[in-house]
């Protein structure tokens, strides 16, 4: 990677030193408006630890959920200080506000060893617009700059990017290391043969992601509802699947392009309606009747898929297979899950780009035996994608 991370940082850059620390903790809250799950708060974790076990004390920066710019109590970020309080041992403050005197004084006055986690960053309104004028208020609050928020790393915001103009040195965390050397790994110079699976329910939202890999994978397994689109386009009845009409011309494109390296589902396991679990049934993928939908891959794609996942020595996951939230549907995105936990076993190197795969993983208590599980959702399909990742640009190159 050549960008610097705070490995590259001396000890007395560390020591007595603030460091200033984006973080990802967009998490979701329970009915009591307690974090639900932590994942992304104990992923930040070896990051804070090294900090403040190199003398500095550590000031977070975050954002949560979509404010409008402006206060609001509904998006506070004190639950989220009462968990990192619970998961780190050591003195954690929170602070009401985010930029300005108070903020300054708050992060003067902190120990080494000490963390204090400032208000959601979305309160003001120059964050999303990465005012320079919010990015210079952010820099006074420390002494040198990490990001470590890959979740948000596709945002170009005030407390992820323009900041590190200001606040330098400018690095990145552990985390946000660990997320680029895993996704880029497989990109660059992956363990043959590499599997892609790409699922979800539109081809729109996915089409970049496809032609990103594509020359890159030995094979790209198609699920979810996004694979009614290329049905149509194959001439195929679909029901009443969701299909993206205005997509079919590139459905028929990239099937003539892609070869047989792109694989859809043989069959598909259908009912009419989605709740109508137990009407549920296997067809093969041209026998999809008038008035049913596909909602999830049948069971011949499944044995198909999961074998090609466990003959594979790098496999990247995006998008679920069907509606995992509604059993009986959620068999193809688990039988997949199992599979690669297999295929890990085995000694593949398996990651998860984030998002629904990410929870369904999580779901199916096998996140433990993945190689990796990406906190980004959105982050980790802009980077699949080729794109520049804002708030890796603006981190200083070794
Ligand atoms: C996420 O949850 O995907 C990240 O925290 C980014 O959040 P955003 O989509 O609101 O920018």
């Amino acid at each position: 990677m050549n960008t610097k991370t705070i490995r590259d940082l001396s000890p007395a850059e560390l020591h007595g030193r603030r460091a200033l620390v984006r973080v990802d903790f967009n998490v979701p809250l329970d009915e009591a408006g307690r974090v639900a799950d932590d994942t992304r708060i104990v992923a930040a974790l070896p990051t804070i630890t090294a900090l403040l076990d190199g003398g500095a004390s550590v000031v977070l920066m975050a954002h949560f959920g979509r404010p409008k710019g402006a206060p609001d109590p509904r998006y506070t970020l004190a639950p989220v200080a009462a968990r990192l309080a619970e998961l780190l041992p050591r003195p954690v403050h929170f602070l009401d506000v985010t930029v300005g005197e108070r903020a300054v004084e708050a992060t003067q006055n902190l120990a080494s060893g000490e963390v204090l986690l400032l208000e959601n960053t979305r309160f003001l309104a120059g964050e999303e617009k990465n005012e320079e004028a919010l990015s210079y208020q952010m820099a006074q609050l420390g002494d040198f700059y990490v990001n470590d928020a890959f979740g948000a790393a596709h945002r170009a915001h005030a407390s992820t990017a323009g900041v590190a103009k200001f606040c330098r040195p400018a690095v990145a965390g552990l985390l946000m290391e660990k997320e680029l050397a895993y996704l880029g790994g497989a990109l660059a110079a992956p363990q043959r043969p590499f599997v892609a699976i790409l699922g979800g329910s539109k081809i729109s939202g996915k089409i970049d992601v496809v032609e990103a890999l594509l020359p890159k994978v030995d094979t790209l397994l198609i699920g979810g509802a996004m694979a009614c689109t290329f049905f149509r386009a194959m001439g195929f009845e679909t029901g009443t699947s969701l299909v993206e009409p205005d997509r079919l011309e590139m459905a028929k494109d990239l099937l003539a392009r892609a070869g047989d390296k792109l694989v859809l589902p043989e069959d598909a396991t259908i009912a009419p309606a989605m709740d109508a679990g137990a009407q549920a049934s296997a067809v093969d993928r041209d026998a999809i009747p008038v008035g049913q939908a596909m909602f999830d891959i049948g069971p011949k794609s499944v044995a198909r898929y999961c074998a090609l996942v466990e003959g594979a020595r790098t496999v990247l996951w995006n998008g679920p297979m069907g509606v995992f939230e509604k059993p009986p549907f959620d068999a193809g995105t688990r039988a997949v899950a199992e599979a690669m936990a297999r295929a890990t076993g085995l000694g593949a190197t398996t990651i998860i780009g984030g998002g629904d795969s990410a929870a369904a993983v999580a779901d199916a208590g096998l996140d433990a035996q993945m190689s990796h599980v990406s906190t980004g959702g959105g982050a980790s399909l802009e980077f699949l994608e080729g794109k520049d990742l804002p708030g890796v640009s603006a981190l200083d190159a070794r």
